[in-house]
């Protein structure tokens, strides 16, 4: 006999508008991300630009609303000026971050002509390593002013007449992490981050700045970082940066499917930080989060060990996903969501080959990993406003967690009111669970669709050869009569519930 988990809808229930850059992702210089990823001419799809169509098509298909670039540890050593301007021009350089030839065959322009393609904005990273101020205030000069000076000038001449007008920039990556080139303490990176931000002001006073959190939430110095970084930055930033990446390394699906709770943890807490400051300010404004890199990253580490050095565009951090991998994600998009009231960017990262959705072959196919319908599902119904389900679940024990509820979940309500998503995951690996849902306040409604992603194998992955070993289908049971939910959700699953009304 199944267990039952109870949820309510309720529009009491509100946690806030759901920004849509929420579904964000991440395109770095690295490994096969751009070269044999997003970009290889001579590629049977390639268009005249040298982008691949067929990427494109799977990109646009999930409607990402911003796309992080070009790094990651790769700007923390980016010229910019390497990769504008005619191609002949543009010198390989040693790649330090990730020990590659960096060709500049695809930059900046390119960049920005590809999210048109992709129906996406930038969010573009500055190099606070080895540059800084300078050197920010004549890349936003190259993009954002219109003409008559030496580098919008100098855009103009490189074909591209108006101004990119980019948005949203990243004071720097992980400049906590003594990886990193010009790693910096606290007090440092605090300094710095100021200054340029209020300097980039004062090229184009309409940007939203993000300074550097930590680089995931084990760091020594987390959260003492952000509350210092904050105490020097907090008045000329917008949003202060999250990244974590979970794994499986052990072996121990139950423990990896709760990871989820330590995101939560995470997320709880550089909110506080931020609130915290907030009032040591004495200040009005509140500080957002852009959790601008997320994802499962594990499987690649034994593999990328084996890669020569100083290679172009080699095979790096391409992490096969399996199907448990598609549940974890689900559970940090659910994590997310319960969070939209100040999380207002997050990117998944990355985009294509690089522990990414999309994988692609060099001179081949691209193919849809477990992880993109998840992703794909949050993105496309995940949107307008999130509401809490207040689920009362069976719970598990994990040593690390003390009780982890099998059903995780989180409602999504579209902003003209007549659609309902609800997604979930049940995290019991041998048993359905029953959903008895409370919508006395949504009867007018009715099942549209229940869409199950299952499988009977954990491990499973979709790879070139069989790229559709898991796929969601659309075979749930869920029910809404007289303002009852019911459903199943199958034995360690991701479920889409969408509601319509009548
Ligand atoms: O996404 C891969 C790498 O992970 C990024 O370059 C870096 O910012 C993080 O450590």
């Amino acid at each position: 006999m199944s267990e039952t988990a109870k949820i309510i809808l309720h529009p009491e229930l509100e946690i806030g508008t759901i920004d849509p850059r929420i579904y964000g992702s991440f395109v770095e210089h690295l490994g096969r991300c751009v070269y044999g990823g997003i970009y290889e001419p001579g590629h049977p799809t390639a268009d005249s630009e040298g982008f691949r169509r067929d990427v494109l098509e799977l990109i646009r298909a999930i409607d990402v609303p911003i796309v992080r670039y070009p790094g990651g540890n790769f700007v923390s050593g980016f010229n910019w000026e390497d990769s504008v301007g005619p191609r002949e021009n543009r010198p390989r350089r040693l790649e330090l971050a990730w020990r590659t030839i960096e060709t500049n065959q695809f930059g900046m322009n390119e960049f920005m002509r590809w999210c048109k393609k992709a129906k996406t904005a930038p969010m573009f990273a500055i190099n606070l390593g080895t540059r800084g101020i300078d050197a920010a205030r004549n890349i936003l000069e190259y993009c954002n002013h219109p003409g008559g000076t030496y580098w919008s000038d100098l855009r103009k001449s490189h074909g591209v007449q108006e101004p990119h007008n980019i948005k949203t920039w990243c004071l720097g990556n992980e400049m906590d992490g003594p990886w990193q080139l010009g790693h910096k303490t606290a007090h440092e990176y605090g300094r710095i981050a100021l200054e340029t931000a209020k300097v980039m002001r004062q090229v184009d006073k309409d940007l939203e700045l993000v300074a550097c959190g930590s680089s995931n939430s084990r760091m020594p110095t987390f959260p003492e970082w952000e509350a210092t970084v904050l105490e020097h930055a907090y008045d000329e930033i917008d949003y202060i940066s999250m990244h974590n990446y979970y794994g499986n390394k052990e072996d121990r699906t139950e423990n990896y499917l709760a990871q989820s709770l330590d995101m939560d943890n995470f997320i709880r807490t550089v909110i506080s930080t931020c609130d915290y400051v907030k009032a040591r300010k004495r200040s009005k404004k509140t500080i957002n989060l852009s959790f601008d890199e997320w994802n499962v990253w594990f499987h690649s580490g034994e593999a990328d060990k084996k890669i020569a050095p100083w290679s172009i565009a080699p095979p790096q951090l391409e992490d096969v996903y399996t199907f448990e991998d598609a549940l974890v994600v689900g559970c940090l998009l659910i994590t997310l969501l319960k969070h939209a009231d100040r999380i207002k960017m997050a990117c998944l990262a990355q985009l294509v080959n690089v522990i990414a959705p999309i994988m692609t072959e060099t001179g081949g196919k691209c193919w849809k990993q477990t992880i993109y319908y998840p992703y794909y599902h949050a993105s496309r119904f995940g949107r307008g406003r999130a509401f809490d389900l207040h689920i009362k679940s069976p719970v598990y024990h994990d040593d690390q967690f003390d009780a982890v509820p099998y059903v995780e979940g989180i409602a999504t309500v579209s902003d003209d009111k007549q659609t309902i998503t609800i997604f979930a995951v049940n995290r019991n690996l041998k048993e359905a669970i029953n959903i008895e849902g409370d919508c006395r306040d949504y009867a007018d409604y009715r099942v549209l669709e229940h869409i199950t992603l299952t499988s009977d194998d954990l491990k499973a992955q979709n790879t070139a050869e069989n790229p559709d070993r898991v796929v969601p289908e659309s075979n749930g049971n869920a029910d809404l009569s007289d303002g009852k939910l019911s459903a199943t959700l199958p034995k360690a699953s991701w479920n889409v519930i969408r509601l319509g009304r009548v």
